[in-house]
């Protein structure tokens, strides 16, 4: 085969490659019925995409909520009632629980609704309605504006049309761009104030498999909760108050007992946080080499010191569980993602589509004009960018997730520099100790000090580096013992000291206190050196972006393009699947409860303990209407392209009915924040029947089940 003949085929393959990738996308509900409803059908869909999203009628969107900013809930009665994962609801569960009540352990159910449990600050947020307003947006913006011009427009134009959008009502508008700004889109939503915990199981069945199984197929978790909204008794939004009542929503999702099968057609509705899908060839390339490795390496050392001393001891164990919890859900993230864009070669076929793309745009001198050189300049931008970039993510793993000493100092700086209030600070203070273990929290800073020093490029240093070089032969762990032998901020008793003077004397400690100078140091190189020129370049690949994607969905016209991930309500679809991760390896798509006592190992509060309970339902298998052939699903996988913020997504069967929760990506699947691997890339979540399982038979709040419409046995 000659060369050209050759580099065809690969084109053509890379290309039907593209244009196939079956379930990737998280499409936008209002574009359904142009983009995607023939699809669907003829996958399964029993619905219109009119009963998914209306305006004119009530639809499945009226039964999604965005639970708190931060994930996704699901109606299911018409009293309000919803489902989310329990570690959605886990703050929320956590503040409701002590030594005595402790629910976190034993889990919780109100028996009545006036045992539900008020949240302060937990909120739900619907969407009336989504709208269009590209036009609007982008009106005045003209050619010949320069890019700040251009955003001062836009802005301008965004708030005239919110205010005219909720005017008289209680409702609220947020415009958000998409494509890069090439596109804009209104949301008007309803948010409820008052939400209350009605349910939770413990965390041996809502936890279980803890970090050890997080991101990991097989999977079984019941990692659901169950919340209630509450309205003014004109069933509109109403601050807490003791005699509000139960929300009727406009829709709630009927739940189905009729079970997965393999193949069959399930969809995602909810608001995936972030995805990343349009990257250059270089970005993916800076994301694979330098990025994720150097995160990875940062908390991989931090989690071993606290494993280290959490195993040690009890208390400590208790103390860091959370956080390590939070640092550990990431670091095992960018494992998985980065392995994945490697083995997928997804720079390799960026470079295919950038090269394509070029080709394509050179054909004619006006697509030549528009956008012949503006991959050049993204990846020359992007070049330009990495060190500003590296260092600033680095930055922020070190002041959020390294040693809590410098967090304390920034709180410190917020409130004698910035003015915060004192009171504020103190809570900080108690919060901090509480869970604050200092030859742990010494040694992490030493380490990540360290890494810090190793990984960004010189000249972004902050200039106390230098006296690290000169005092301490550039030695991390003997500035370590510098710092912590002399700062006021290692301990209570000090700190309590400290506040107890006033503020200029405080201001005067501070200004010679060696974890205060270094934090100091550190945020003035962060923003002077690090963060202005980030921004600027930044600025400039994102306008660039709004181009290059301009030109793909132009120059490329047969493919569906859909707009990343931005905490927006989206679907996606796919069906009920495994996969084969790897070589030799196959994942089925459902797990059982078998399972769960294949995991058990007895140890209270351990990541696999299970209930007695849960063992003499599993020993006389008394699953009920829940069970299958006399076994009990607990987990399955399908290919619904989803990202963070999805957990608590209702999956949904092709009749619009409620199969199971969204929890989930297996590991090798996270790569789909950066590129969907239609093999691979599989979401998870916990079977309906196993939920209602547990609330019925082994919690025994069947009573909650009654307000529920239940189909199918
Ligand atoms: N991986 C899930 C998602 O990203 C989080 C699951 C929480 N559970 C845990 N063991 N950390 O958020
Ligand atoms: N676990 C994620 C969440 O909390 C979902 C995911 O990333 O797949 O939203």
């Amino acid at each position: 085969m000659n060369y050209s003949k050759f580099s065809l085929l690969v084109l053509l393959f890379c290309f039907t490659f593209l244009l196939a990738k079956a379930d990737e996308g998280m499409w936008l509900p209002l574009l359904l019925k142009n983009l995607n409803e023939k699809d669907m059908k003829a996958k399964g869909l029993k619905l219109t995409a009119e009963d998914i999203y209306s305006v004119n009628k009530s639809s499945l969107k009226d039964a999604v909520v965005n639970f708190g900013g931060f994930c996704t809930a699901e109606v299911v009665s018409d009293k309000g009632l919803i489902f989310t994962n329990h570690h959605c609801g886990y703050s929320a569960i956590q503040s409701h629980s002590s030594v005595e009540n402790d629910y976190l352990t034993y889990g919780f159910w109100a028996k009545s609704l006036k045992e539900e449990l008020p949240n302060p600050s937990l909120t739900a947020t619907f969407i009336v309605r989504i709208e269009d307003v590209t036009a609007k947006v982008l009106e005045g913006v003209t050619a010949n504006l320069s890019e700040s011009e251009r955003q001062v427009q836009i802005n301008r134009n965004i708030n005239k049309i919110r205010r005219e959008a909720v005017a008289d009502s209680h409702y609220e508008a947020s415009i958000r761009p998409f494509f890069y700004g090439n596109e804009y889109y209104m949301f008007i939503t309803e948010t409820f104030l008052d939400v209350r915990l009605v349910g939770a199981p413990p965390s041996s069945i809502g936890k279980f498999g803890g970090d050890t199984d997080n991101w990991v197929w097989p999977r079984h978790t019941g990692d659901f909760s169950v919340f209630r909204i509450y309205a003014g008794k004109d069933n509109k939004p109403a601050p807490y108050a003791k005699d509000n009542v139960p929300y009727k929503p406009k829709h709630f999702f009927p739940i189905s007992l009729k079970g997965v099968k393999e193949n069959d057609f399930s969809m995602i509705y909810g608001f995936p946080g972030r995805t990343q899908q349009y990257l250059s060839s270089e970005a993916v390339r800076y994301l694979i080499e330098k990025s994720n490795p150097a995160k990875i390496k940062m908390r991989a050392t931090v989690l071993g010191i606290m494993d280290n001393s959490m195993k040690s001891s009890d208390q400590i164990r208790i103390q860091y569980a959370a956080r390590y919890a939070s640092i550990a859900n990431y670091y095992k993230k960018w494992i998985g993602e980065l392995q994945g864009l490697k083995a997928f070669d997804a720079v390799g076929k960026k470079k295919t589509l950038e090269e394509e793309f070029i080709k394509l745009a050179n054909k004619n001198p006006e697509t030549a004009k528009l956008y012949g050189e503006v991959l050049p300049r993204i990846i020359q931008n992007q070049k330009n960018l990495e060190k500003y970039a590296l260092a600033r993510e680095l930055f922020l793993e070190i002041v959020y997730y390294g040693s809590q000493i410098i967090d304390l100092a920034s709180k410190f700086m917020a409130t004698y520099e910035y003015g915060e209030s004192v009171e504020n600070l103190k809570s900080q203070v108690e919060e901090h100790f509480k869970d604050y273990h200092l030859p742990t929290d010494k040694a992490i800073f030493a380490e990540s000090m360290k890494i810090y020093y190793d990984n960004i490029d010189k000249a972004l240093y902050p200039d106390i580096f230098q006296a690290v070089q000169n005092e301490f032969g550039g030695d991390f762990k003997k500035y370590a013992d510098f710092i912590y032998d002399n700062s006021h901020l290692v301990n209570l008793e000090k700190v309590n000291e400290l506040l107890k003077k006033n503020k200029s004397e405080v201001q005067t400690i501070l200004s010679q206190d060696p974890t205060y100078r270094l934090m100091k140091s550190l945020f003035a190189s962060y923003t002077v050196r690090i963060n202005n020129e980030y921004q600027v370049l930044n600025n400039e690949i994102e306008s660039q972006m709004r181009i290059y994607v301009d030109g793909l969905r132009k120059l490329m016209p047969d493919k569906k393009y859909w707009s990343d991930a931005n905490s927006t309500l989206r679907l996606s679809y796919g069906k009920i699947e495994g996969s084969a991760p790897r070589d030799g390896m196959m994942y089925k798509h459902y797990t059982t409860l078998e399972g769960i006592m294949e995991k058990y190992v007895p140890e209270k509060n351990g990541e696999f303990d299970v209930d007695k309970k849960l063992i003499e339902l599993y020993n006389k298998k008394d699953y009920g209407r829940y069970g299958e052939d006399g076994k009990l699903i607990v987990c399955f996988t399908a290919s619904n392209h989803t990202t963070g913020g999805n957990s608590g997504s209702p999956i949904l069967n092709g009749s619009g009915e409620l199969i199971g929760i969204n929890f989930d990506r297996s590991w090798e699947s996270t790569m789909s924040d950066v590129m969907y691997n239609p093999n691979i890339c599989r979401n998870i979540a916990v079977d309906i029947r196993y939920v209602l399982f547990v609330i019925d038979k082994f919690a025994g709040a069947g009573y909650l089940l009654n307000e529920m419409k239940i189909v199918g046995k």
